[in-house]
């Protein structure tokens, strides 16, 4: 379905918006819609046909928390055809603060064609499951085949969703592996995932080290913006899918046999630890394995051995939330899901 501007008999444009109830209902919380949506964009991403500007940060005051900004996220994709915004907000106390999600979002999607907004989506699901996708085409690719271990670090709502796609799409995982600086966190996602996948054994772990050193497939999704995860603690063969971007040490990207990114320009700023490598002179371009899209194209190898240590750097990316909320809308069309806005 292509992304068209849409107007009422009285000639006004009009959005169709999209709560997370709808988006939902539409297979939005769920990892096939995102995977699907995703490996087409990111070969598009490596073949160099999307439009992505580099991100601004909106940071307000000096040395605030890591994770308190908006982030705006433009993207144009010729394949749907469509182009849009991800405006996504975060304090890292909400949770504690004001009983709210850390991060918040909308989605914008515009038509091309007259760059009218034709769609508005409530954007956070949509985020943390293209996320959580991103892992899974990630662990198809570049994890040993038939991984049993996962070792989450941080059960927030990214931690839960990644666990959540993982278990969804890889039927062989057998155990994870949580741990969580607050333990209640950790207590509680152990519970929910024993209750939504009652194959999988959950164990909560001592510490960080101790989860970590159970994965072939190590998530870390916290907020911390001080490294703790060394490159000694992670097994022959795992896949380190970096989602939280800071917790490693650089040893870790300059020991991995691989380093695999999502976006080279995207990773390479911000003081992000590729970056600080990068201006310390111990790591470039010439040293990455690849970006994820030219694994996905077959441009690029994925794991050559079982031996292999591979890191994936996630920065997260406007082109992954446009498609994915574009194949949302897409699905929402078909279904006669959402509420129409008239403009005028
Ligand atoms: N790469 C991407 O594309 C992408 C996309 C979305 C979110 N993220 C990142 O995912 C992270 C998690 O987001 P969230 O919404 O789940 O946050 P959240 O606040 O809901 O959860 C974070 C959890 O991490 C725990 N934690 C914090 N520091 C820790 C540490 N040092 N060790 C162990 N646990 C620790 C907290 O107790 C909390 O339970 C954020 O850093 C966010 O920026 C990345």
């Amino acid at each position: 379905m292509s992304i068209a501007t849409e107007l009422t008999p009285d000639g006004s444009p009009r959005i169709l918006y999209l709560n997370r109830s709808d988006i939902a209902a539409v297979g939005g919380d769920h990892a096939e819609l995102y995977v699907h949506a995703l490996r087409r964009a990111l070969v598009q991403h490596a073949a160099g046909e999307v439009v992505q500007p580099l991100k601004p940060y909106l940071r307000v005051g000096q040395g605030g928390h890591i994770a308190d900004r908006i982030i705006a996220m433009p993207a144009h994709l010729t394949e749907p055809g469509v182009s849009g915004i991800k405006w996504i907000g975060s304090k890292h106390d909400n949770p504690g603060r004001a009983g709210l999600a850390r991060a918040s979002a909308v989605i914008v999607l515009n038509d091309p064609q007259t760059n009218y907004p034709v769609g508005l989506l409530e954007g956070s699901l949509i985020s943390a499951w293209r996320t959580a996708a991103v892992t899974c085409l990630a662990a198809a690719h570049l994890a040993r085949k038939n991984f049993t271990e996962v070792a989450l670090i941080g059960c927030g709502v990214i931690g839960r969703t990644q666990i959540d796609a993982l278990l969804e799409q890889f039927e062989q995982i057998a155990a994870v592996h949580l741990y969580d600086l607050d333990p209640a966190a950790a207590q509680t996602l152990a519970d929910a995932i024993t209750g939504a996948h009652p194959a999988a054994t959950v164990r909560v772990a001592g510490s960080a080290e101790d989860a970590v050193r159970s994965g072939d497939l190590v998530v870390p999704c916290t907020v911390t913006d001080q490294p703790y995860l060394r490159f000694d603690w992670l097994r022959r063969g795992a896949l380190l899918s970096n989602v939280s971007i800071m917790d490693v040490h650089k040893d870790v990207f300059l020991g991995a046999d691989k380093v695999v990114v999502d976006d080279w320009d995207q990773s390479n700023r911000e003081k992000k630890i590729i970056n600080q490598l990068v201006l310390e002179g111990s790591f470039s371009r010439e040293q990455l394995h690849a970006e994820l899209g030219e694994v996905l194209g077959g441009g690029k190898p994925g794991r050559d051995s079982d031996d292999e240590i591979i890191v994936l750097n996630p920065m997260g990316m406007a082109v992954e939330d446009i498609a994915c909320a574009a194949e949302v809308y897409a699905r929402a069309r078909q279904a006669q899901v959402g509420t129409w806005l008239n403009l005028y």
